[in-house]
């Protein structure tokens, strides 16, 4: 039995309604049917199937590589396994250097990845595509702080946002997104201090990774928080399935730890 307590479909304006109430917004990362079953029963309001699938799926070095088509068939999968939760699926690395080209992407992901809504990284070079995306009857999630296909300009996968300067940009980059129309943003690896000012700068809900727990929400690649991921795990996350017997409750102790504000905790937080 599903182990939340409504079964009614998650939406963009449910997620805003969460943020008035100062509710948390559990999200993880999902890739096919099994797992986005597994994180939907558990009450994940928000599966994100991410670009991130080119590193723990495909065993790439980057998020670079991945295709629209390579999103718009996972996200296809993951969607047979949810019920209740949002889907939002990752529009990839050069997939929207315009705002038609964008827009038709973005089409691709809603039309054969049913996907509820899209996310695209970035601030102020994105806002037009943004807009006409969202004008479009596609609800639109920003992506903020450290932008991983942007990874061979910004030198490496670092912390954003620590001078004042970057840190202004950010929170004016945020205020840009939700006047394009964006309905919520991932924030990742940012100062809590700047997170916390941020969260409270709009009225969107605000999705952190490595951003403390004054956000809105958290998001996780779920391959981390169960300890699949090869090689290192990041600061910002946690093993999961170190006190649980079985991925289900790993995931359950994820979410009540997140609704909690158990998670993260401040060895996980820059
Ligand atoms: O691709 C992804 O998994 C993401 C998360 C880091 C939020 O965008």
């Amino acid at each position: 039995m599903s182990q939340h307590s409504t079964s009614k479909k998650i939406t963009n304006t449910e997620l805003s309604a969460m943020k008035t109430r100062g509710e948390k917004i559990a999200s993880l990362t999902a890739y096919d049917a099994s797992f986005a079953h597994i994180l939907d029963q558990a009450g994940v309001e928000m599966v994100l199937v991410g670009d991130s699938l080119g590193m723990v799926v495909q065993g790439q070095s980057s998020t670079v590589p991945v295709t629209i088509d390579e999103m718009a068939y996972h996200s296809k999968m993951v969607s047979r396994g949810l019920e209740r939760a949002l889907l939002v699926t990752d529009m990839p690395f050069m997939s929207y250097p315009d705002p038609q080209t964008a827009m038709n992407n973005a089409a691709i992901l809603m039309q054969q990845g049913y996907a509820n809504m899209v996310k695209l990284e970035g601030g102020q070079p994105i806002l037009e595509c943004v807009q006409h995306i969202v004008g479009q009857g596609i609800p639109v999630c920003g992506h903020l702080g450290l932008l991983p296909q942007s990874v061979n300009q910004l030198g490496g996968y670092r912390v954003q946002g620590k001078d004042d300067a970057q840190a202004k940009a950010i929170i004016e980059d945020a205020k840009s997104l939700q006047q394009a129309g964006a309905s919520a943003i991932v924030v990742e690896c940012i100062p809590s201090s700047l997170a916390k000012k941020l969260t409270a700068s709009v009225d969107i809900p605000i999705i952190g990774i490595g951003a403390g727990n004054d956000c809105d929400g958290q998001v996780l690649v779920s391959y981390d928080m169960l300890d699949i991921t090869a090689g290192k795990r990041p600061k910002f996350s946690k093993n999961f399935m170190l006190e649980a017997g079985n991925i289900s409750d790993a995931v359950s102790a994820y979410v009540q730890a997140v609704k909690n504000k158990k998670f993260p905790a401040d060895e996980h937080t820059f």
